[in-house]
């Protein structure tokens, strides 16, 4: 009898679970505002069904609440082993785009929509044939509805997987876009909005506006000429910055004539990312998570690179970049420059529920 009380207990319990959570997952839903096409690019990015062994999907590497990145050193892949890059943000990446940046931290895709599929066949990420999902997707009446309103008709194509994903992608807005629509909004005069929020020419203002901040001031001078905040905090170029690392960056992408000049001039070349939520998603930071913290990074670059003699520095003349040298920055000076970056480029970071469907995979 007690059994029997417990079974029924246990029975209503769950159904109230499932009910908060699929009505946590409307709530969300609504604060977001998405388009058909966008939430339909949510599902598949959030979708386990997307990787061959149903166990992997996008948002196991790019999760929210650690700004879509995984906060591990190196991404976990396919079967558990470690890969050999970290995973980066994917905050702002359509505004990148928009200024003509390319993707991956070697730089070798030039469009989201062709990188979207990307990790989906790459057999040490998620490892899915792309017949097999269609066949897949298209046995759900979930998918087909959504599908449908999304684009007209319950056809579900590689296509228009990547235009979804790509759709949910750009809702990752970056805070650069959002100062530059102000800007235009507010009609502000050109000189007002490139000093707040331009670093292009770093060491100089344009005009003196009023109190430009120390640790601004630090920022544009040593920082700002590749983390450049009207595109994303990125200058969308590669760059030897100094790492120790194995990994030989852009050069990847001049592989195939090892002789060609352009394949020694980038090695060691990586993507400078962007600085969006830099401290609140926390570390391991660069390509390699080779930097645990934030200050970490910051010592970096005040020591001119991370290498151990002289000699290693020696072998990446032809490629480090000129700006990384000693900078000579105290310590208080350090505190100041991290602290700006903190809340300069602060963002929060929210973990996004599942519509019902989906937990239970
Ligand atoms: C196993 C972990 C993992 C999974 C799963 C994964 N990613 Fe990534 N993602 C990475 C890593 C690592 C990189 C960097 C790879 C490189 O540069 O070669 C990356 C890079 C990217 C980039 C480029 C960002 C930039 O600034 O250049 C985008 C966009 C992206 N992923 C989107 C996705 C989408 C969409 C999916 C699902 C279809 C996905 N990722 C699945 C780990 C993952
Ligand atoms: C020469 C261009 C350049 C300059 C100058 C520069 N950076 Fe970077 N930054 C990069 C590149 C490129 C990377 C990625 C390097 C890699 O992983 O190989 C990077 C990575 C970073 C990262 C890690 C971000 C992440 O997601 O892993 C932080 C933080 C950072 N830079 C902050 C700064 C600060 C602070 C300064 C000034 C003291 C600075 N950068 C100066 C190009 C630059």
């Amino acid at each position: 009898m007690s059994y029997l009380r417990i079974f029924i207990f246990l029975v209503i319990f769950s159904f109230f679970i499932k009910v908060k959570a699929s009505n946590s997952y409307e709530t969300f839903v609504n604060t977001k505002k998405w388009t058909e096409i966008e939430e339909l690019g949510f599902w598949l990015f959030a979708d386990k069904r997307l990787s061959g062994n149903n166990k992997i999907s996008c948002m196991n590497c790019h999760q929210p609440s650690r700004g879509w990145s995984d906060g591990r050193e190196k991404a976990i892949g396919f079967k558990g082993e470690i890969l050999a890059l970290r995973t980066p943000t994917i905050i702002g990446l359509e505004l990148q785009e928009e200024f003509g940046h390319s993707f991956f931290w070697d730089g070798r895709v030039g469009d989201l929509y062709s990188q979207a599929l990307m990790p989906i066949v790459n057999p040490n990420e998620m490892n899915q044939n792309l017949d097999e999902l269609i066949i897949e997707l298209s046995d759900m009446e979930m998918y087909k509805n959504k599908f449908h309103k999304a684009f007209g008709t319950e056809v579900i194509s590689l296509d228009r997987i990547a235009q979804a994903i790509v759709a949910f992608e750009r809702t990752l807005k970056s805070p650069s876009r959002n100062l530059k629509e102000e800007a235009i909004v507010k009609n502000e005069n050109v000189v007002e909005f490139l000093n707040s929020t331009s670093n292009l020419l770093p060491s100089m203002n344009y005009v003196n506006i009023g109190h430009v901040s120390d640790g601004k001031k630090l920022f544009n001078k040593h920082c700002g000429i590749c983390h450049q905040s009207s595109t994303n905090l990125s200058d969308g170029n590669f760059h030897d910055i100094g790492l120790v690392t194995e990994d030989i960056g852009r050069a990847k992408v001049f592989e195939s004539n090892k002789k060609d000049f352009s394949y020694r001039l980038n090695q060691f070349k990586h993507k400078t990312p962007t600085l969006w939520g830099v401290a609140q998603r926390a570390g391991p930071y660069m390509h390699n998570g080779s930097k645990k913290s934030l200050r970490d990074v910051l010592e970096h670059y005040n020591n001119g690179g991370s290498f151990k003699t002289k000699n290693d520095r020696k072998k990446r003349l032809n490629t480090l970049s000129p700006l990384i040298r000693k900078l000579n920055l105290t310590n208080e000076e350090l505190d100041v420059l991290e602290q700006f970056i903190t809340e300069e480029f602060h963002m929060d970071f929210e973990a996004y529920p599942l519509p019902d469907f989906l937990q239970e995979i």
